[in-house]
């Protein structure tokens, strides 16, 4: 039988030297949703269709990757892990709020395959669930804009903040009429040029007016506090409310140290349906890249699944968008294979005592190889190499015969014997 070898589109083997990068990512985010006091969670990775299917559908419902199971349910691949939290909130009448959660996992959708855009892809999602404060808005944005700060991204991240509710008001007032289409076009903007977007707009039926309003209007964009007195002035009397609970998160951003990477701007709708109004995503400042993260307030959402009402707040963080920023950086691989130390013997003869050092290094909570293969000197040093062992510990006869063993920095390439009895407090 000949098998096709690659995997599927949009579906990658992550090999250990490109998964050490990932792995890190993953630790970092984890780092940072604890310093908040996020807790894991881990949903299932197959659902219901009709979480997606039943409610407003969007953008990810065409893309799921949903089939028949063999009981006759109709299921799917989780494309995103919003409504599957959401249903376990709603499960679970008991927990004490605020519910902070965070976890990360494979997600799947059937995209167009790009640069950081994959049809397998891992998002950690961190939401908090019975709130409805700008605290706890400003709470998630920090998070997400601490994990860019601990990877040393922040210069490069700009994170773009809007209130659907905000930007539906404000067309209203100004007469546009179909508000839901402009804000569906509105959502891609970003990939557009001016005469297409305005364009588009006039295809869902705005007028040409309207739709250069709205083209000026979404370019309203710059930091947070700067720009409410102008917002003020662009927005109705019934929405001053919401202006004023932007200028709070704009205070609040700033007290949590991540105002600087922070924008208001009134092009961000967000393609999922659920959102109710706070919407942000981040890009990389100075490209092209897709969404580096994104994510809103969604306070409907839960009672969708049932009778409790409890208002939501969350993003979802992407690894591929992310991997993609740290290449253009040059900083491509964030981490390699690593290796406490490697022990090597001479001969077979004292192949047990290089065992007996491996397995004591190992209890010690150190990362130790040892030769596996009956393999000459040079070849162990040079695979002690390849799995960037920091020391060699070279167990020989003449050395053991004088009570001592050689250990070898591999970075400096420096040898020097020691005594057998020291081998533990030497490479700990
Ligand atoms: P989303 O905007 O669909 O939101 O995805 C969030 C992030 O996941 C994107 O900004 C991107 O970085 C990454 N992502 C999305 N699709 C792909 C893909 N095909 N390949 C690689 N990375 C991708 C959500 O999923 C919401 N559930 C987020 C949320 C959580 N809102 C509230 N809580």
């Amino acid at each position: 039988m000949t098998v096709e070898l690659e995997s599927l589109k949009g579906t990658y083997d992550y090999y250990a030297e490109d998964w050490a990068t990932r792995k890190h990512l993953i630790e970092v985010v984890g780092e940072v949703a604890e310093s908040f006091g996020f807790r894991e969670i881990d949903p299932p990775s197959i659902e219901r269709q009709g979480l997606w299917t039943e409610k407003e559908e969007d953008s990810v419902t065409d893309e799921m990757y949903a089939f028949e199971d063999k009981g006759g349910k109709d299921i799917t691949l989780v494309p995103e892990q919003t409504p599957t939290r959401a249903r376990m909130i709603q499960r679970r009448k008991d927990l004490k709020t605020p519910v902070k959660w965070y976890s990360t996992s494979k997600r799947w959708r059937y995209e167009d395959v790009t640069k950081g855009r994959d049809r397998e892809f891992m998002q950690g999602d961190f939401d908090i669930f019975g709130l409805e404060s700008v605290e706890a808005d400003a709470e998630i944005i920090a998070a997400a804009g601490t994990i860019f700060k601990r990877l040393d991204l922040d210069d490069r991240v700009s994170l773009r903040i809007n209130d659907r509710e905000l930007l539906e008001s404000i067309l209203e007032s100004h007469g546009i009429e179909k508000t839901e289409e402009a804000m569906k076009v509105v959502d891609d903007k970003e990939k557009m040029g001016e005469e297409e977007f305005r364009e588009d707009l006039r295809e869902r039926g705005l007028s040409g007016e309207a739709a250069e309003q709205v083209d000026e209007l979404t370019d309203i964009s710059g930091p947070i506090l700067e720009n409410i007195e102008s917002l003020r002035e662009t927005a109705p009397e019934e929405v001053q409310e919401r202006i004023d609970r932007m200028e709070s998160l704009g205070e609040a951003l700033e007290r949590h140290g991540v105002a600087d990477m922070c924008r208001f701007d009134l092009s961000i709708v967000r393609g999922l349906a659920y959102y109710t109004g706070l919407v942000f995503e981040a890009f990389d400042s100075e490209g092209e890249l897709r969404a580096l993260f994104g994510g809103g307030r969604y306070d409907d959402l839960v009672s969708e699944f049932g009778e409790q009402e409890v208002p939501a707040v969350g993003f979802a963080f992407g690894y591929s968008p992310t991997i993609e920023l740290l290449k253009k950086e040059g900083r491509y691989p964030l981490k390699g294979t690593e290796t406490d130390a490697y022990v090597l013997s001479v001969s077979e003869s004292v192949r047990g005592k290089a065992l007996g050092y491996a397995a004591e290094l190992r209890n010690e909570g150190l990362c130790v190889e040892t030769d596996l293969g009956d393999r000459s000197f040079g070849q162990q040093l040079g695979y002690a190499d390849s799995i960037n062992a920091e020391k060699v510990l070279i167990v020989g006869e003449n050395d053991l015969e004088n009570d001592e063993v050689t250990v070898k920095d591999m970075e400096t390439g420096d040898e020097r014997k020691i005594p057998q009895d020291e081998v533990l407090e030497s490479l700990s």
